[in-house]
């Protein structure tokens, strides 16, 4: 990943002190997934190595945003909201809809990498219940025929 190494330093220029590079780690971090779809332990050490800061506070980051990951996943991420209004409002029976038509459960990916599905918490929604990001795009109020018009839209 050092062809970012530009960007990176770009974006350098922007903060307003030196010697914040524990700044630019969810900025590079995004980036990279941007381009590999996940952060593999040679991006770790690279960036390690290009802030300047212990392998060991990248994989802390990593392990406690959970829009960033660690392995490869489907083309399409569909990450529906578990909590509690989303629950009321119906994201168990979407849960169930989506294992019966994709085959797969939280954490899983369908055999032809196209969908990964992922229970993830409050998207920040919770008025517009029951709520599911696919990729990086909202989609609210869902509904058993609503998620299926959406699927049938996804190659
Ligand atoms: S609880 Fe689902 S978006 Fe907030």
């Amino acid at each position: 990943m050092k062809h970012l190494i530009p960007e990176f330093e770009a974006l350098k220029q922007r903060l307003p002190l030196e010697g914040l590079n524990g700044v630019l780690l969810l900025p590079c971090l995004h980036r990279i997934q941007q381009e590999r779809g996940y952060i593999h332990d040679e991006d770790i050490a690279f960036l390690a190595d290009y802030l300047a800061m212990p392998a060991i506070q990248i994989i802390e980051a990593l392990s406690f945003y959970t829009m960033l990951r660690r392995a490869p996943i489907g083309r399409w991420h569909l990450q529906l909201c578990h909590n509690l209004p989303c629950a009321l409002c119906g994201s168990d029976n979407l849960f169930d809809y989506l294992h019966e038509r994709l085959g797969i459960r939280p954490g899983e990916t369908t055999p032809d990498g196209r969908f990964t599905l992922s229970a993830v918490e409050c998207l920040g929604c919770c008025g517009t219940a029951p709520v599911m990001m696919i990729n990086e795009t909202y989609h609210e109020q869902l509904t058993l025929e609503s998620l299926e018009a959406l699927l049938k839209e996804l190659n």
